[in-house]
């Protein structure tokens, strides 16, 4: 589950959102939504997860189709199944298309590093060369495919968790590494910028920026937990369904998100920001530069971002010497490691679908999955604009579907038993006050950023290769839920009568 919440997010986006959104005025906001959003989701995900599992359903479709049966007849119940079902497919195959790509550039850079490819190089130019070279994006792109592909079709225990166990603490030793350089690096290129400036910006809390951009600030730091926990997406579900019924979820759900934020806050926090502030001289233009420090601050806020990775890190890389080759290297790989035990549980949500509802062997569906993240994968490379349309709809359908998440979950499965489920076989007691959390204040709170994701899907223009992928791929997935439910229920929904639980 770890390996799973820790990902680009933690190195890549975390540090931009906090650079694009005033700094320390972004970790109160951000806090807030870790406990009163974050945490109830997840433990909703990991409870839904477990409960779908008892009855051998690893996917979205019939574990809520079950769950919405507590409180409706079997035949509306089936609607909630196949709107579950529906999102979770399609995320898993739009989403996981493009992450799959950015992944591999991670690879091709990691290469580029240790071989010192782009220096002394313009490295905005670099970066496009690499991005219209498809035999190399494919090569690489091929190469962090075929090993998921391998370690899916090897199961969950023999394949998953033995992979993720190793690429695990590399990932925090990496990580630790790199921090533990950075703490000793000081002022490297300029006595007026050192490391100590960018921590300063993120952990001094400027209550007058947050005043001035509240709606915006909260906006990015839902967006944001949201993205960094894996929530919305059905896949936490998956993973979580490999439980027995009393194994512990309660625990163990904040056991993922302590994990994964201190992958964020501390470890992925103190990366890339502090290292931007001290190279701020080689890589912020110099008419910026002369402006002073919040302004150089703020420029490298704005420029972060995927594409600054690519960009103007290896310049900071550069800057280092041949010590720069090592450092870029372990930068990129570590962006590999999180990025590739994120798509493993995209990748295996689709593998468990094949297995459970086409009774496909594990063995050949991974590589019919590949397949299907080569086609969808093609528009990505070939047609630009499309990778970040379906991403603005993608970051409005993951809070649509973590809506879908408390409806059923708790409301419809019912209250007083998804509090029963969250505590079988638990190893601690949730407090009572947590409660009215979870059912009143996680729904309210996630209107920000369902309403913020959905303004800005609004703003961005769809053109018709992504629209058509998205509505195929929703039809695909609505088809599939609503036959494997019938299939697996049809006696229950020809009576359609309540089913009263004992
Ligand atoms: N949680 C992952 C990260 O931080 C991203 C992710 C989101 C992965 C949704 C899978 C599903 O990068
Ligand atoms: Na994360």
């Amino acid at each position: 589950m770890a390996g799973n919440a820790i990902g680009l997010g933690n190195f890549v986006r975390f540090p931009t959102q906090v650079a694009q959104n005033g700094g320390g005025a972004f970790m109160v906001p951000y806090f807030v939504a870790l406990f009163f959003l974050g945490i109830p989701v997840m433990w909703i995900e990991w409870v839904a997860g477990r409960y779908g599992g008892k009855y051998g359903h690893g996917t979205l479709g019939p574990t809520y189709y079950l769950m919405a049966r507590e409180s409706l007849k079997p035949r509306s119940a089936l609607w909630f199944g196949v709107i579950a079902g529906m999102l979770a497919f399609s995320l898993t195959v739009l989403l996981n298309s493009y992450y799959l790509h950015l992944i591999g550039w991670s690879a091709a850079y990691s290469w580029f590093s240790i071989t010192g490819a782009y220096f002394g190089q313009n490295t905005g130019e670099f970066f496009s060369n690499y991005l219209s070279n498809y035999g190399q994006v494919f090569l690489f792109w091929g190469i962090t495919v075929i090993l998921l592909a391998i370690a899916v079709g090897q199961g969950v225990s023999k394949g998953i968790e033995r992979w993720v166990k190793v690429i695990m603490p590399l990932l925090y030793v990496f990580a630790i590494l790199m921090v533990g350089y950075i703490f000793v690096l000081g002022s490297p290129v300029d006595p007026n910028w050192s490391t100590i400036d960018g921590f300063k910006f993120i952990w001094s809390p400027n209550w007058s920026y947050l005043g001035d951009h509240l709606w915006e600030v909260m906006l990015a730091a839902t967006g944001q937990i949201f993205f960094t926990l894996s929530l919305g997406m059905g896949i936490i579900q998956n993973y979580a369904s490999y439980l027995g019924p009393k194994d512990d979820v309660a625990l163990s759900g904040i056991a993922t998100v302590s994990l994964n934020e201190f992958a964020e806050v501390v470890l992925g926090g103190s990366i890339a920001i502090p290292l931007a502030t001290a190279y701020a001289p080689k890589i912020v233009p110099p008419e910026i530069l002369a402006k002073g420090k919040s302004e150089a601050l703020s420029w490298i806020g704005h420029e972060f971002g995927l594409g600054f990775s690519y960009t103007s890190l290896p310049n900071v890389f550069v800057s280092m010497g041949d010590a720069g080759r090592i450092f870029g290297a372990l930068w990129f790989l570590l962006l590999w490691f999180a990025g590739f035990t994120s798509a493993i549980a995209m990748y295996n949500y689709l593998t468990a679908l094949l297995e459970e509802d086409l009774n496909i062997k594990r063995s050949t569906g991974t590589w019919l999955v590949l397949l299907l993240y080569l086609v969808m994968g093609l528009p990505v490379v070939y047609i630009s604009g499309y990778m970040d349309q379906v991403d603005a709809w993608v970051n409005f359908q993951l809070t649509l579907l973590a809506l879908f998440d408390i409806i059923i979950a708790v409301y419809l499965f019912k209250p007083d038993n998804f509090w029963k489920e969250l505590h079988e076989g638990a190893w601690m007691t949730v407090p009572s006050w947590y409660k009215p959390i979870i059912l009143y204040i996680a729904p309210i709170l996630l209107l920000v950023p369902m309403i913020g994701m959905f303004k800005s899907l609004v703003g961005s223009t769809l053109e018709w290769p992504a629209r058509i992928a998205i509505i195929v791929m929703l039809v695909i997935g609505a088809v599939e839920s609503y036959y494997s439910i019938k299939k697996k229920y049809a006696k229950e929904l020809e009576k359609n009568e309540v089913i009263i639980r004992v």
